[in-house]
């Protein structure tokens, strides 16, 4: 199995151009499911959770065409062959779930296994659940899989979540684009990916109002047409590789990357003493005042900063000076890069979701590993600042949401290469 070698040190220095967002481009694959005209996706990122949905929809008899080097995707659901969405793919790929909302939809029937268990909490999908019966739908659980028909259609409904959820304002959205009347979604997400989703579907003909803010109305139409959609920049990778000049020191400019994606997160860097500035091509991060400062930071539902980013704003604080303090909201389980960089010299205490980091002057490399993409990632930062060689293993976490992540790093002189074992 593959690991990725990283030797710290090196200030780093040019440009790194950001992918498509993985998470926005998954949702916008299963609203293809919603039509039988094609749907173009172009700013796709070459990923493996990428490969994972199109194998999915495959399966549900979508044809799916790559393009221009894997960043163009055609996807035609002509007819949905097979409404079963498989156990075997829906584990490796929690996002597969939102093909619930859709494939209901579209063809009264649907059976979607249940993800089970996940890295960073226990990740229910009760309120996805909630928004389809609202919608009319009547789900059963059997043998792992959600049985779910609505055989007159959907009908329009108020859905109003305890909380905020992403997978479960987007099922419900896609759901309600093709139901019968007005549905209102209640304490929407309001996360960029789920305002992207809306303005696919808008383009897809979704009569679709208050994108962006905590009450989504949708007017459900009879069908939805064929359309050509340019998935936005991956505000995850942005803010990830926005710290990779602030852990290794030196000045880096994010090609296409938007500041109003990542505004929380941009103003922790600004307080931790990192200079942050919008440039005609992007962003500019450097830091060229030595170590960073300590900030605290609290995750929350966007605008708020991204449980996300928090794997990496733990790397910078591990060397910053002074203690902050990180507060997990959103996962139950999200700090298992801790322990991962404790191994490189880094004191951290956690105690519940609360993780107290007293920033070192200098981390150490260490063979790591970590159980989720974002922790993963983390550690790689971490390395770019560590003395000596840190090997990160379980490298597909990695394939799994950075594209080219070897690549663009040591394009601006990072010390990385992936090898064989
Ligand atoms: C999306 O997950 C992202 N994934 C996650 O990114 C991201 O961390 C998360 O949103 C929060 O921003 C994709 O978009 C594919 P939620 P999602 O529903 O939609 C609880 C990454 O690293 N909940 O907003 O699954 C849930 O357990 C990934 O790229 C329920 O209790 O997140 C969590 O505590 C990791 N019942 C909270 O809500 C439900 O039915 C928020 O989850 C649904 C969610």
């Amino acid at each position: 199995m593959d690991s990725i070698v990283v030797k710290g040190g090196a200030p780093l220095s040019g440009e790194i151009p950001i992918s498509g967002a993985k998470n926005t481009c998954l949702k916008l694959m299963s609203a293809a499911l919603l039509t039988e005209q094609p749907l173009t996706l172009m700013n796709v990122p070459r990923l493996s959770d990428i490969r994972t949905m199109a194998s999915l929809l495959e399966s549900l008899g979508c044809e799916v065409a790559m393009l221009n080097n894997g960043q163009v995707m055609v996807l035609r659901a002509g007819n949905i062959a097979n409404a079963k969405a498989d156990y075997e793919i829906v584990r490796k790929l929690r996002a597969s779930f939102n093909v619930l909302g859709p494939l209901v939809a579209r063809n009264g029937t649907a059976v979607v296994s249940l993800p089970g268990g996940c890295a960073i909490g226990a990740r229910k999908v009760d309120l996805h659940m909630m928004a389809l019966e609202r919608l009319g739908a009547t789900l059963e659980l059997r043998d792992g899989y959600v049985h779910a028909s609505a055989p007159g259609g959907l009908k329009g409904a108020v859905i109003d979540f305890p909380f905020v959820t992403v997978g479960g304002t987007e099922n419900a959205l896609t759901a309600a684009a093709l139901a019968k009347g007005t549905t209102v979604i209640k304490n929407a997400a309001r996360e960029p990916d789920t305002v992207d989703l809306c303005k696919c579907l808008s383009a897809m003909g979704a009569q679709i109002s208050g994108a962006g803010t905590s009450e989504i109305t949708v007017q459900g139409v009879d069908a939805l047409h064929g359309a050509t959609h340019q998935v936005i920049p991956d505000r995850i990778e942005l803010g990830t590789f926005m710290v990779a000049p602030a852990i290794a020191g030196g000045s880096v400019e994010l090609l296409g990357g938007r500041l109003d994606l990542v505004t929380a997160f941009a103003e922790k860097l600004d307080a931790a003493g990192v200079q942050v500035a919008e440039t005609e091509r992007g962003i500019q991060v450097s830091q060229t005042n030595g170590r960073a400062r300590a900030v605290d930071v609290v995750t929350a539902p966007f605008p708020g900063f991204a449980t996300d980013l928090q794997a990496q704003m733990m790397a910078l604080m591990c060397t910053a000076e002074g203690t902050s303090v990180l507060e997990e909201t959103i996962f139950e389980n999200r700090f298992m890069h801790a322990p991962e960089l404790m191994r490189m010299g880094a004191q951290i205490d956690v105690h519940g979701g609360v993780a107290k980091v007293t920033g070192v002057e200098r981390l150490t490399g260490a063979p790591v590993m970590a159980t989720d993409l974002r922790a993963s990632v983390s550690l790689i930062l971490a390395g770019l600042a560590a003395e000596g060689e840190t090997m990160v293993s379980r490298v597909y976490h990695l394939d799994r949401g950075y594209e080219r992540l070897v690549r663009k790093l040591s394009g601006v002189g990072a010390k990385i290469e992936r090898v064989s074992a």
